[in-house]
């Protein structure tokens, strides 16, 4: 696998590849690698002749007082573990050689940023839009592939790339579980014994959830509001959203009667985690 640090570098040895005809798949990924990551360039191998990684802890989408500086690293680690899966070229850049002295240009995707994770991370999707366009435009795949795990996030790429007619089909692969259901992520590392005995509660009461709307259940205030009484039963839990929104539009459902999409995040002493579920309306 080779491993590349500058842009130049990067850029003019995959301009070689595109020239010689090779696909390029991309997996942008913050790092810390773990089993959800992995499927991504396991998905980008199948289907590309290279996959590029990038392993970049983009401080543009980090609020103030978020886990910026204490964000979990070990490069050699997600080498090791990128290359296993199926990596060809990984990305590394420096904080300078994204965002060198007097950058000033930011890509924003409006109204969809505004609700679920942008409402209560003001800026979030204005650094992820503006960094993953740089990534775009410095790899030039044909794919990317992102985990519905950040569902929002997934759905604001594609609203990007669709608006500024950028030539890369986005990917969306499933969320990948722990054993006992939690969503994997980077941040569980963050969680002490008992935060994450009771962090098992998000996606237990997601499970729970789509199981009423599969019974029949149509009225998304009282799944709302079972979600949230089987959240407070844990005591460490503290709610920052749980919604049942339209799956484009991002807005809040009432009746459900289409596909739909329950997102929820959940802050267990500092550690703020994110999960989600689709499920469709009879
Ligand atoms: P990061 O949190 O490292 O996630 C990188 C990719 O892995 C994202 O597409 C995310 O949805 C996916 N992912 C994370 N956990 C997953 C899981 N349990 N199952 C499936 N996929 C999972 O998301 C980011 O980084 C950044 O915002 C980034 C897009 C790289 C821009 O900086």
């Amino acid at each position: 696998m080779k491993v590349f640090k500058k842009i130049k570098e990067i850029k003019s040895y995959l301009g070689e590849q595109i020239k010689q005809g090779m696909t390029i798949g991309f997996v942008p990924t913050m790092g810390y690698l773990h089993e959800g990551h992995l499927s991504l360039i396991r998905y980008a191998a199948k289907d590309n002749d290279i996959v590029v990684v990038s392993v970049f802890v983009n401080p543009t989408q980090f609020g103030p007082g978020e886990d910026l500086e204490k964000y979990p690293r070990d490069l050699d680690r997600d080498i090791r573990l990128a290359q296993q899966a199926g990596a060809t070229v990984l990305f590394t850049p420096e904080v300078e050689e994204m965002y060198p002295n007097g950058y000033k240009t930011y890509v924003e995707v409006e109204q969809i940023t505004g609700t679920l994770c942008g409402a209560s991370r003001p800026g979030h999707f204005r650094g992820v839009t503006t960094v993953v366009s740089k990534l775009f435009n410095i790899i030039n795949p044909n794919r990317a592939y992102f985990g519905q795990k950040d569902a929002q996030q997934s759905i604001v790429i594609k609203r990007m790339v669709k608006d500024l007619n950028m030539d890369i089909e986005i990917i969306v692969c499933p969320i990948v579980r722990e054993s006992d259901g939690l969503a994997m992520s980077s941040r569980n590392v963050y969680l002490n014994k008992d935060e994450r005995e009771q962090a098992v509660v998000l996606s237990q009461s997601l499970f729970m959830a789509k199981e009423m709307i599969q019974n029949g259940e149509k009225d998304a205030l009282k799944i709302k509001k079972a979600i949230i009484k089987m959240i407070k039963e844990k005591p460490l839990a503290d709610i920052d959203y749980v919604s049942i929104v339209d799956i484009e539009t991002l807005t809040d459902v009432s009746e459900i009667n289409n596909k739909v999409l329950i997102a929820l995040a959940v802050r267990f002493g500092k550690t703020r985690l994110i999960d989600n579920i689709m499920a469709e309306g009879k």
